[in-house]
């Protein structure tokens, strides 16, 4: 048995990394320790193949002696390192937890993996520190930028960027002084099955199910470049089994949607699927009051991972929305339970009001 530590597993990403994994591999058992922060969602581990070999520990990564003691009790010979606050608006309107957990966390994971792994022998070929980040390391494109290549220099925007680049030299410092066996993956934006409904294709979808509003911040012509989550996953496992110890990966879906356009194919998706009162749901469109120091546009270039390691993104923008839509279909209870426990709405129309007041 491989004993992986997955850091965030109860989060969005990490839990379908885990259910990837768990399905993927046979001989791997997943130590998932999660803080549960308003993020998580204890059903995302729901129906999760082969249960047994997955140990779930609530738990905060900050927690020195939580971590030494789980990397002991478990001999970790994998860390693939998820935990993190995630969400630029929140990141906008608190920096400080960001800071804290994106860089601090990190730093105590390395600091934990380094102790146990000199002990045992940096070389086994397990021995390998996994750190997912993001692209917006990178900061923002023009029109006629070139895509986000490994080489790009880090000009971080938000504080979510700056804390995510912040994480990512520590990580590279530990590669670079201490022979640690680290990779990182820089991704672009997730969308699929058990993401928290405050990012922007989540939040679309069930709003518009339930006949809301569909904020577009600003002129709603920012571009992302978005990524089907089994995609991501299967990449991240790519590069924690196959990548180079030090290097980082670039991991895209290869697409370059505007968000109103995004937003627009959501709509029409659901009035075929779901013809009801709200149809058309672009009626439900309302453009508000943009965020403040809004990227204007990301795009990866991934040829280094696809050369290199042979992985390509499997779902095509079209096909990966419509997947996601009706996952989300198929587990209202999921998108229920969650509004009841966070009152996320609430916290939306906060978020707004604030800004409302800045601007
Ligand atoms: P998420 O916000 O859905 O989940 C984060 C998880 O981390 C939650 O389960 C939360 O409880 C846990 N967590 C937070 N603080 C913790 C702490 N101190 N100790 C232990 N657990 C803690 O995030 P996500 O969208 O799944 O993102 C996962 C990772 O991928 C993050 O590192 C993020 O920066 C990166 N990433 C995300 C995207 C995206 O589009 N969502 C894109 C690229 C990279
Ligand atoms: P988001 O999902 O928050 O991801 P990120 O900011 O990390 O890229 O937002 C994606 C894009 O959608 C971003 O340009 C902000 C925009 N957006 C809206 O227009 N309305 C919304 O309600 C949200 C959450 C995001």
């Amino acid at each position: 048995m491989q004993n992986i530590l997955v850091t965030g597993g109860a989060g969005f990403i990490g839990s379908n990394f885990v259910h990837y994994l768990l399905d993927a591999e046979p001989d791997v058992k997943v130590i998932n320790l999660d803080a549960l922060t308003y993020a998580a969602s204890p059903e995302n581990l729901e129906n999760l193949p082969d249960p047994g070999r997955h140990v779930f520990v609530k738990g905060n990564i900050l927690d020195r002696d939580l971590v030494n003691g789980l990397m002991q009790e478990h001999s970790i010979g994998t860390v693939v390192h998820f935990a993190a606050e995630s969400h630029v608006d929140r990141s906008i309107l608190g920096p400080e937890l960001f800071l804290q957990t994106n860089i601090m966390g990190t730093f105590t994971l390395l600091e934990a993996a380094r102790a146990f792994w000199s002990g045992k022998g940096l070389e086994h070929p397990e021995v390998r520190f996994h750190h997912v980040s993001t692209d917006e390391v990178y900061g923002s494109l023009g029109p006629d930028d070139p895509a986000f290549s490994e080489t790009t220099p880090y000009s971080p925007n938000s504080p979510y960027a700056a804390s995510k680049a912040g994480s990512d030299h520590i990580v590279r410092s530990y590669a670079h002084t201490f022979n640690l066996p680290t990779t990182i993956t820089n991704c672009s934006n997730n969308y699929g099955p058990r993401q928290f409904p405050e990012k922007l294709i989540s939040l679309i979808i069930l709003n518009a199910l339930a006949g809301k509003d569909l904020p577009i911040y600003g002129d709603g012509r920012q571009v992302r470049d978005w990524l089907f989550v089994e995609d991501h996953c299967e990449a991240i496992w790519t590069v924690v089994k196959r990548g180079v110890p030090g290097e980082t990966y670039n991991v895209g879906g290869n697409n370059q949607p505007t968000n109103l356009s995004i937003v627009e194919s959501i709509c029409d998706l659901l009035d075929e699927l779901v013809p009801d009162q709200h149809t058309p749901r672009r009626n439900l469109i309302k453009f508000v009051t943009d965020r403040p120091g809004h990227d204007r546009r990301y795009a990866m270039n991934i040829g280094k991972i696809s050369r290199t390691l042979g992985w390509r993104p499997r779902h095509t923008l079209q096909n990966g929305l419509r997947e996601t839509i009706q996952w989300y279909l198929s587990n209202m209870d999921w998108a229920n339970a969650i509004r009841e426990r966070n009152e996320y709405q609430k916290w939306v129309s906060k978020n707004y009001s604030q800004r409302e007041k800045q601007a």
